[in-house]
């Protein structure tokens, strides 16, 4: 349900050349890049000056840009928190200052939701169950040990896509995740992880699949596998989620199984959403959600030739 209330009553800017400030969590992976992209891409398009901030993965380098952005006095603060808790005092400060925020990509836990206007999010606990789902069929009642490289810890994503994996897998008794650790959502850190768990795992050969939070730490474990002398894919079975260039290629290379896209257009309803309110007073749905939708390798071709222009 949409409410209609007047902004100039609520003493928010008007909606002509705004200036938006953007908390990015950093550049850890291939989809948050192309999210960055996009963002520029679709503020340009709009005629709004964007403002962007690398938090380098750190929440507190996230709360200095949201100070500094309050300070500048920008109409609009968008924010893809990197974790999903500490973010009353400052959320306070942005509502004192009568600008209102949107956050992006990832969720926040407040007991105060009016502290934001909106969340552009997919739904994380079903990315992982998609994942989840897959896997059950694809093993038709045999069993499997899985590895899980999560994102990075306390981030809202990583905590609801492995609540999603282990829902999912919870009716089948044979498939078990015996190893489950944070790879920060990073190529470098899930390969890392990878080989810690093949070395443990009778060099890998105890593992039957790996269900990595993000694409990026599972290019990273496809990378550890091979190294190891064994078949991504075949001996290793890979589930992860994004839709990266990268793991459509792997997927056509026989080495990926089972992805599920993210679209990495977050900006663009959050910034339909800001117009909408700056010109017409709508306040948004506290959720904006976004598709996600599992993708095989059958898909793959058709899947990386849709994601030119798409900012990767
Ligand atoms: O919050 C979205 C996640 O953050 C993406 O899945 C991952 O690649 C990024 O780091």
């Amino acid at each position: 349900l949409t409410t209609l209330i007047s902004a100039s009553l609520s003493g928010y800017a008007s909606a002509e050349s705004m200036t938006v400030g953007f908390s990015q969590v950093g550049s850890e992976s291939g989809w948050r890049a192309a999210e960055t992209s996009v963002a520029k891409s679709e503020a340009k398009k709009r005629g709004i000056t964007l403002k962007i901030a690398d938090g380098q993965q750190k929440q507190e380098n996230q709360i200095k840009a949201v100070r500094s952005f309050i300070a500048q006095g920008v109409d609009a603060i968008f924010i893809a928190p990197v974790v999903q808790t500490g973010w009353e005092p400052v959320l306070e400060e942005a509502r004192e200052a009568k600008i209102p925020v949107f956050l992006l990509d990832r969720a926040i836990v407040v007991k105060d939701k009016s502290l934001y206007m909106a969340v552009v999010t997919a739904d994380n606990v079903y990315e992982g169950k998609l994942i989840g789902d897959w896997l059950v069929k694809e093993r038709n009642g045999k069993p499997c040990n899985v590895v899980e490289l999560q994102g990075t810890v306390g981030a809202s994503v990583a905590i609801d896509r492995k609540k999603g994996f282990a829902q999912a897998i919870t009716g089948a008794p044979g498939i078990k995740i015996v190893r489950s650790q944070s790879g920060d959502f990073t190529r470098s850190k899930g390969k890392e992880v990878m080989e810690s768990f093949i070395k443990a795992e009778n060099n890998g050969k105890n593992i039957c699949m790996v269900f990595a939070h993000n694409d990026d730490m599972a290019i990273g474990a496809i990378q550890a596998i091979k190294e190891a002398g064994l078949k991504p894919g075949k001996d290793i079975l890979t589930g992860s989620i994004d839709g990266v260039p990268d793991i459509y290629k792997a997927m056509l290379a026989g080495e990926a199984n089972a992805n599920v896209e993210l679209t990495p257009d977050m900006a663009g309803p959050a910034f339909d959403a800001l117009e909408k309110f700056k010109k017409e007073g709508t306040v948004p749905p506290k959720i904006i959600k976004t598709e996600s939708r599992l993708f095989l390798p059958a898909d793959a071709q058709s899947q990386a030739d849709k994601k030119t222009g798409m900012g990767y």
